[in-house]
């Protein structure tokens, strides 16, 4: 793993908090953009994907919990893919998916549990690892891997 050029930590302390992280990032976002989510089951990755897809101006009603489809695509401001790779079990079954086609596409792709299939991440991409702390407050890690990734790091959490 090559070293991020940028990192942040921030602290959220509930889940309208981890939301409105969320928004404020699915406001940066752009077309290439690719976030991977990485964290426990119940840490928030997908309560700051919807606030992302607020942020994106998705209509609430397109955001699912992608617990049984690999890539649930919402129509917003721009595309945004939330896909969640929990119950894929390696590189080739994710490339049967299609998924492998969404980075550099029309949108922006929102990835809960890469670690699971590490190699699924491009080049240039962010990552945010969510750390549950106590109760209702996480710690969430980002660290950017190239250029723009480290600009829209910046941005969201200056
Ligand atoms: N600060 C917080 N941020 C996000 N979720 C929180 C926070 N505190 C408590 N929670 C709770 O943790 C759970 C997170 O669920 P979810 O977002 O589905 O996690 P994941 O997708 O990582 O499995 C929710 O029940 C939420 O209410
Ligand atoms: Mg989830």
């Amino acid at each position: 793993m090559s070293t991020p050029t940028l990192t942040r930590t921030v602290r959220s302390e509930s889940p309208d908090a981890t939301h409105r992280l969320g928004l404020r990032l699915g406001e940066l976002l752009q077309p290439g953009d690719f976030v991977g989510l990485i964290g426990d089951l119940g840490a928030g990755k997908t309560h700051l994907v919807r606030g992302v897809a607020e942020g994106a101006r998705v209509p609430r009603s397109e955001v699912a919990s992608p617990t049984f489809a690999i890539v649930y695509p919402y129509r917003g401001r721009i595309p945004l893919y939330h896909a969640d790779l929990y119950r894929i079990a390696d590189y080739d079954e994710l490339y049967a998916t299609g998924f492998l086609e969404l980075p550099g596409g029309d949108g922006a792709v929102l990835v809960e549990w890469l670690d699971r299939v590490p190699e699924a991440a491009p080049r240039e991409y962010l990552r945010v690892t969510l750390y549950p702390t106590h109760e209702d407050a996480r710690e969430l890690y980002a660290e950017a891997f190239g250029d723009r990734p480290a600009a829209l790091l910046a941005a969201w959490l200056p």
